[in-house]
């Protein structure tokens, strides 16, 4: 047996040096709180004897500190719980990676939390895992979360399953038992497509059947846990080896250097190879490969290198170099699995940042097709997606990027979503395939465009984008406004909250995700108004700062003025001009904005109207004047 290594780490990933890829098993532990998973793990280490003499003096110490396992024993959880601040908590908080070695073979497991909240470390630990460890509690059988890590692990494509049932010894080493929860267990697994599935009784806490076989389950006559672990068949399976390399930075020393770096992601590229640059699509060959340590002919999936190209082509970060006869594809509609994690659910037509490879790209959900019951594998109707739940949606990039279905490359067919304003990591999605639909229409360029109608109407076209509360006074200022405008013989519209719902948006309720569909529409109606050369004068609640932001993305940045009408809600609630705050308190209006429903005040608007104490009249020559500082009027 090797000896102890102190090669291991708690959070990144490990990225191992090269001879030591071969004949390693990344594996992941899973279960629900309470499983075991972390005295399984801590037993493996202890039982293939993988512990220096000062970690078994601290865990002697720390047992008897924090130990739940009893007087004189050791709690072997502690080992691997190693942040101070989960033991105190008595869970575990995030994905460990640990490297430990027997003589057969080398393995890094991910130790992923088992609570619902951090399905998201356990996608992260899954993600490079060749195979899975499900622990199940003997006395509790299969649970919703075992079902939901199944079915995350089947999406992530992690070929071998392994049931740990885990505290046999608390049933009294029960066969019956063992043998109802793998029955189950199995037909839960072919109903999801899981090929290899390998059930095993055990108990992490006595190490019967997790090293060596146990003489109390002598009707068990399948692998312990390590030697399954040492013998599992760990070749990967038949997918694209084609050379795929996203681009992390030019890298541009001097003059007379210009090379592409990255980590290859699949495949293998040598010097003379033609390549393609995508999305562009542009060709060329490989003419010099560099890395830290000198030149290499040839570079492999893993390897981080830098890439001189023969021709000087426009390639940035979020390019693809990939083997010119064997390409991804380029697209910017594709339909994929999500999997959700935002503390907020996941509203179709909201926009995200898109991160596939090194691409960052804006991204919105067009449909979500439905949701995914982790239980029954039943597809169920869905608005939106809740925290930890899986759903199958097409996804529009805001340009197009290159990707492949996630079963023929997980590197170039996996990605996530990141939510603008908190930078939080909300969704993971693995990629079915990709819709041509969009690479089939063609922006048709037109003769007269939005300067030229801009210029025959004599003004500078803009959004004035009114936000704030029911009541707030937006659609009075907005038609002061305009009427001063037009005084001045300017070209407007008005696009207002409760006129476009009569027409364009009768379609709309005040949920969430209509309340995103109904600003999403009005913000490309307003976007074609500016191309028509108008001053549109926008008055929407937009309770989103997400919706808002994306609004001004839609034109240029001086095209749009964020308007902040700020009334208090007392003020709001007691003018009450339509009513529907008295409803709201009466209990008949469940969601209005303010009440039953959040209000995202602008962070930074570029004018705030305080129209809680100013009269509108005087707020309407603020804007006027915002609007001639700014040279959009004269
Ligand atoms: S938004 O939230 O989607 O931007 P919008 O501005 O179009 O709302 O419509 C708001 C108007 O709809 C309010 O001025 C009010 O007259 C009416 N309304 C009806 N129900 C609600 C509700 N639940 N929340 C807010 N406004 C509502």
């Amino acid at each position: 047996m090797a000896g102890p290594t102190r090669d291991h780490s708690a959070g990144g990933q490990p990225d191992l040096p090269r001879h030591t890829r071969t004949n390693l098993l990344r594996f992941i532990t899973c279960g629900s709180v309470d499983d075991g998973k972390s005295t399984l793990i801590g037993r493996l280490l202890y039982d293939c004897k993988l512990l220096f003499e000062d970690q078994l003096a601290s865990l002697e110490t720390d047992s008897r500190r924090f130990g739940t396992t009893g007087a004189g024993q050791l709690d072997l959880a502690l080992l691997v719980d190693g942040l101070a601040a989960e033991r105190e908590q008595g869970i575990t908080i995030d994905v460990a990676y640990r490297f430990f070695a027997t003589g057969r073979r080398r393995f890094i497991v991910a130790d992923t939390p088992g609570h619902e909240q951090y399905t998201r470390n356990m996608v992260t630990g899954a993600s490079t895992a060749q195979a899975a460890v499900l622990l199940v509690d003997a006395r509790k059988g299969l649970l919703t979360q075992t079902r939901r890590h199944s079915h995350i692990v089947s999406l992530l494509g992690v070929r071998h399953v392994v049931l740990a049932v885990n505290k046999m010894d608390a049933i009294g080493w029960d066969r019956a038992v063992f043998e109802r929860i793998t029955a189950a267990y199995r037909a839960f697994a072919r109903e999801l497509g899981l090929e290899h599935v390998t059930c095993i009784p055990l108990s992490a806490l006595t190490g019967d059947n997790v090293t060596s076989a146990s003489p109390a389950m002598a009707w068990y006559d399948g692998p312990s846990l390590l030697q399954y672990l040492e013998t599992v068949e760990i070749a990967f399976p038949a997918r694209s080896s084609a050379f795929r390399m996203p681009v992390q930075w030019v890298n541009r020393p001097h003059q007379d250097f210009r090379g592409f770096a990255g980590t290859v992601a699949s495949g293998c590229v040598q010097v003379g190879d033609p390549v393609a640059v995508l999305p562009g699509g542009r060709t060329t060959r490989i003419e010099q490969i560099v890395t830290m340590d000198g030149v290499l002919e040839v570079a492999n999936a893993g390897d981080a290198v830098t890439l001189v190209l023969s021709d000087d082509l426009d390639v940035s970060r979020g390019d693809v170099i990939a083997s010119a006869d064997d390409r991804p594809e380029v697209c910017d509609q594709f339909l994929a699995h999500v999997v959700w994690m935002g503390e907020q659910p996941l509203l179709p037509g909201r926009p995200y940042l898109l991160r596939l490879g090194t691409a960052s790209v804006g991204a919105q959900v067009t449909e979500l097709k439905y949701a995914v019951n982790v239980s029954t594998q039943e597809r169920v109707a869905a608005k939106c997606l809740a925290r930890n739940e899986v759903g199958v949606c097409n996804l529009a990039t805001d340009q197009p990027i290159a990707l492949e279905p996630y079963r023929t490359n997980q590197a170039m067919g996996s990605f996530i979503l990141i939510d603008r304003m908190s930078n939080a990591t909300v969704g993971c999605g693995m990629i079915e395939f990709a819709l041509r639909r969009a690479s089939n229409v063609h922006r048709q360029k037109m003769t007269v465009n939005k300067a030229a109608r801009a210029a025959a109407s004599g003004q500078k076209p803009c959004v004035l984008w009114f936000t704030g509360l029911s009541g707030a006074g937006k659609s009075t200022i907005a038609d002061l406004v305009e009427q001063e405008l037009h005084r001045r013989g300017c070209r407007t519209m008005s696009l207002d909250g409760d006129n476009v719902r009569n027409g364009l948006n009768k379609d709309l309720g005040f949920t969430d995700v209509d309340r995103v569909e109904n600003v999403r529409r009005v913000a490309e109606v307003a976007r074609l108004m500016v191309e028509a050369g108008l001053i549109v004068l926008v008055s929407l609640i937009s309770p989103f700062r997400s919706e808002r932001l994306m609004a001004r993305s839609l034109v240029e940045e001086d095209e749009f003025l964020e308007i902040f009408v700020d009334a208090p809600l007392a003020i709001c609630e007691a003018r009450d001009p339509k009513g529907l705050y008295r409803k709201t308190r009466a209990g008949l209006i469940p969601n209005f904005t303010g009440i039953g429903s959040p209000y995202e005040p602008p962070e930074h608007p570029d004018l705030v109207l305080a129209s809680g104490t100013e009269e509108p009249e005087r707020l309407t020559s603020h804007v006027i004047q915002a609007l001639a500082s700014r040279g959009i009027i004269p």
